[in-house]
């Protein structure tokens, strides 16, 4: 599979030519200065910016929220710095550690925050995991599914004792290519996704679920 460097330069590879660049945000939320998911995602979003989308990174570990309340005062500038870029985004890769079998406290409270901003959105799901994180990605793409957005039917996984090296570089051939294909389909299904939810948005039409998303 060949990578352009613009979205258009590559119909068959990578969708249609007319569209404007599908803007993705990462959101890191493992609570480790050192995470081995962080970095992945890290490297994740480089992929998708190299098929041409627009990226942008929110590290919860540098932007921790408040455990959410609906009494919250939402005025701060963690949760404002969030929302920004929440509201910026068309699609997200949701990076997270298993924590029993589940995604980190962090990232189910980052979710908390927000709900019809996911709708009609495209999701991606990577996972640290000893156990390839199977049960967790099922409960991301439950939580996005509640709030009407799209996910991709498969993740990334990884294996921080088997995927790495002492100087943290991946040495899974596999997993290079995986992420190579994750981030290749989710600009891809993220475009179509995204500029069909805009046309419902904006069009006149009744019977579809983005009728109850217009403004
Ligand atoms: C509270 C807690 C629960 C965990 N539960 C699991 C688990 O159920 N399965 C698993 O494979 N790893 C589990 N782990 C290990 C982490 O998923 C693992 O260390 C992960 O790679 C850390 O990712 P990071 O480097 O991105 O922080 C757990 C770790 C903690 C602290």
């Amino acid at each position: 599979m060949g990578i352009s460097n613009h979205y258009s330069s590559n119909v068959d590879n990578n969708g249609p030519s007319d569209q404007i660049p599908l803007k993705v945000l990462g959101v890191g939320s493992s609570m480790r200065k050192d995470s081995f998911g962080t970095e992945t995602l890290k490297i994740v979003l480089k992929k998708v910016d190299e098929y041409g989308a627009q990226t942008q990174l929110l590290n919860l570990f540098d932007n921790p929220l408040p455990i959410y309340s609906p009494d919250n005062d939402f005025n701060t500038s963690a949760i404002n710095h969030a929302t920004k870029m929440v509201n910026w985004a068309d699609a997200f890769v949701f990076a997270t550690p298993d924590y029993h079998g589940s995604m980190a406290g962090s990232l189910k409270n980052f979710l908390d925050y927000f709900w019809s901003e996911f709708a009609g959105k495209t999701f991606g799901y990577l996972c640290s995991s000893h156990e390839k994180g199977l049960t967790v990605m099922d409960q991301m793409r439950t939580a996005i599914r509640q709030c009407y957005g799209w996910s991709l039917p498969y993740g990334v996984s990884i294996n921080s004792s088997t995927d790495f090296d002492k100087r943290r570089q991946i040495i899974n051939k596999q997993l290079v290519k995986r992420i190579d294909i994750f981030a290749r389909d989710l600009v891809v299904y993220g475009t179509l996704i995204n500029s069909q939810f805009k046309k419902d948005l904006n069009s006149t039409i009744e019977n579809s679920y983005a009728v109850r998303y217009r403004k």
